[in-house]
């Protein structure tokens, strides 16, 4: 049983708590894009992880795999790990695979991110974590692997071969000099990658030997749909692929293997750094979400913008990954507005849309239609079935549910694992 879940949106739409949820039920949960510019917020038993790499399921027995479409901050790895062991959570070999071919983030990765990004005039707004600088390496067939960083003779003869490259390019972007030859850096990424090297394996082999063997697998997908390198909202994107097809090309399974695909979606939307937001509340109404919502990033502490339901991105969302059934997350933050609003369609050069403009400077032109629902008072968090929710929340999945044209198989109304009912 293979079965990816990846966001509907612009990420950020619970999809660490999804996969906490639905951790139980299988055997291996594996990232397959992206790197610490994820961020995952978990909620057990009043204590929250937040975790940037480490795939969301710590609290059971799966094991957890990073595969080689990932980009991988070693530092921010191994603090996640001495964290998470603090607070009585081992995470050994045993629990922990990372490919061999994982491409490493390096520190002249951040360091030009963050120059680019503070030179461009038009900024995408990203997290400045070397995520973009990581994947062109990989493209270029610069990258250093994790199997490198293993292995200190290795990495620095890999070092040797991009030094000069990687130092003048910083030079010419107005950077500091050393960052590649920073001896406290290769002494740092040396003593870690001596650490990590027990967790390394194939992890395309663990997971189609897992599946051949009967064993079910869950592909975790980091930022949203319209992030996506390709089929996003350029050039205000991350730099991997996000929609579930990329969890088949990342982690080197064939196709004909996926048993489901399931859509994380908020009752409303948000989106942080640049770009367009059709819905975008500037107002009280946002004010409300990003407040109620804790809307803040997990990664950079950044305000989130926040807006109605956007159902034109759902749709084109439902056509990129093809959802088998959809989870809905944040009902609860809706509670006291009246109306809700879901867009319906946009106006666009005059004409109506049902989905979205292709590009993303159209999308920016265009205006929601709102179709208007009565709201609702009562407090959700401590709903335990659909059918105890108040007659306008329930209206209100119902209503998406029909519009989307996909099962809204869960609903969540609060941060925590109990606040998550199977419809
Ligand atoms: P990058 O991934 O750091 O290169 O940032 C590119 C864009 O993706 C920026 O707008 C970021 O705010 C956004 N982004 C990256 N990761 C996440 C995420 O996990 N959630 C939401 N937005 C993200």
């Amino acid at each position: 049983m293979f079965t990816i879940i990846t966001g509907a949106q612009f990420g950020d739409e619970g999809k660490g708590k999804i996969v906490d949820l639905l951790t139980g039920d299988y055997d291996i949960i594996a990232r397959f894009q992206g790197g610490d510019n994820a961020g995952h917020t978990i909620v057990v038993g009043g204590e929250t992880y937040k975790l940037h790499l480490v795939p969301s399921g710590i609290h059971y027995r799966a094991r957890l795999l990073i595969g080689p479409g990932t980009v991988m901050n070693p530092v921010v790895l191994m603090d996640e790990l001495m964290k998470l062991k603090k607070s009585g959570i081992d995470i050994t070999p045993a629990r922990l695979g990372i490919d061999a071919k994982t491409s490493i983030i390096m520190p002249y990765h951040i360091e030009l991110d963050s120059l680019h990004e503070s030179a461009r005039s038009d900024k995408i707004g990203t997290t400045k974590r070397g995520i973009g600088y990581a994947y062109i390496d990989k493209v270029a067939r610069d990258e250093i692997q994790m199997i490198d960083i293993a292995d200190s003779g290795r990495f620095m003869k890999r070092l040797k071969e991009l030094a000069q490259q990687k130092e003048a390019a910083i030079a010419a972007m107005g950077g500091r000099r050393g960052v590649v030859t920073d001896q406290g850096h290769i002494k740092e990424y040396s003593e870690i990658g001596r650490k990590l090297a027990p967790y390394i394996t194939d992890v395309s082999h663990e997971i189609n030997r897992a599946l051949a063997g009967g064993k079910k697998v869950l592909a975790e997908g980091a930022q949203g749909t319209h992030l996506d390198i390709i089929h996003g909202t350029q050039k205000y994107v991350t730099s991997s692929s996000t929609v579930a097809g990329s969890a088949c090309a990342n982690l080197g399974i064939g196709p004909k293997r996926v048993d489901e695909v399931i859509g994380v979606i908020k009752a409303y939307i948000t989106r942080v750094g640049e770009g367009p937001l059709p819905t975008e509340q500037k107002n009280k109404i946002g004010e409300h979400l990003r407040e109620k919502g804790g809307e803040f990033g997990t990664t950079t502490g950044r305000p989130r913008r926040c807006g109605w339901f956007d159902l034109p991105l759902a749709r084109k969302a439902v056509d990129l990954n093809g959802y088998t059934g959809m989870a809905l997350t944040k009902l609860d933050v809706l509670t006291g507005l009246d109306p809700v609003k879901i867009c319906v369609q946009y106006t666009c050069n005059g004409k109506t849309a049902g989905y979205p403009p292709e590009l993303a400077s159209e999308l920016s032109q265009c205006a929601p239609v709102y179709e208007e629902m009565e709201g609702w008072e009562d407090d959700l968090s401590g709903v335990k079935s659909f059918g105890d929710m108040p007659e306008g929340a329930q209206t209100y999945v119902k209503r998406l549910e029909e519009l989307i044209g996909v099962d809204i198989t869960y609903v969540s109304v609060g941060p925590g694992r109990e606040q998550t009912f199977i419809r």
